[in-house]
């Protein structure tokens, strides 16, 4: 199982000042050395943290993958088949949220992503959709062409006691055995930390987990190397058990 680091958080830092550290070229390089397998990097419209220039310079020097979050909008997806990074993630954006809120509505979208997906997939570019564990999301998403969905780990993160946690686990346990079923490969995210993370990683063929804000906390505390080595553990030994 693939653990890709998304970096933005090293830039929402930088953009406190808005000067030039930290860089979060320089977090990709501690992060891959470290075993991620990938960066992962959301490109808003607001630019709040990630810069274009963030994403270009990681283009070329990022060793791994890298994986571009974005919304379904012309400007980011120009930019998309422009930098052509080897994965792109659509998530939806709203301006007001602190950080991506809840999955794609791709039945809703359908019109627009059944577009954009195509595009980006003949740029060469490995197309995710980022949805809630729903059925209808996911069999909206297979409509759609993507050969992936993120599945959006929220509400498990979230739950509050055992019972609630155990339901948003069999929900994402369903939905994994869904989109293989309609021939998706299955990354997830979002909320996962040292303490949830285990159960996620142990569901058989989901393929990455895309993790930022808990390894960038716990990296202002730890290094981020030994962040990404310990969060790389966890997933590992759930993976064997
Ligand atoms: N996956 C997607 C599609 C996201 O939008 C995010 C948040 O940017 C994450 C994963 C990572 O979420 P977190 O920062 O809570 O680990």
């Amino acid at each position: 199982m693939r653990l890709g680091v998304n970096i933005d958080h090293v830039a929402t830092i930088r953009q406190a000042r808005r000067i030039d550290i930290p860089d979060p070229v320089e977090a990709a390089v501690l992060a891959e050395l470290a075993g991620a397998d990938g960066i992962t990097v959301h490109l808003r419209e607001d630019r709040r943290h990630i810069q274009d220039r963030d994403v270009r310079i990681l283009r070329q020097t990022v060793k791994t993958k890298l994986n571009l979050e974005l919304a379904d909008v012309p400007e980011i997806v120009a930019i998309a088949l422009e930098v052509k990074p080897e994965d792109c993630c659509v998530v939806p954006e709203r301006r007001q949220e602190i950080t991506t809120e809840g999955g794609l509505d791709v039945r809703a979208g359908i019109a627009s992503l059944g577009r954009t997906v195509p595009r980006l997939t003949e740029g060469g570019i490995r197309v995710s959709l980022f949805v809630a564990p729903d059925p209808d999301q996911i069999r909206a998403s297979a409509d759609s062409g993507a050969a992936f969905v993120e599945l959006h780990t929220g509400r498990y993160a979230e739950a509050r006691g055992e019972s609630a946690r155990a339901e948003a686990l069999r929900a994402l346990g369903e939905a994994v055995d869904l989109a293989r079923g309609l021939g998706l490969r299955v990354n997830a995210g979002h909320g996962l930390n040292y303490v949830n993370v285990r159960p996620v990683a142990a569901l058989p063929e989901i393929e990455e987990l895309n993790i930022g804000h808990a390894i960038i906390a716990r990296a202002v505390l730890v290094g981020l190397d030994r962040a990404v080595r310990e969060m790389k553990t966890l997933m590992w030994e759930a993976r064997e058990r």
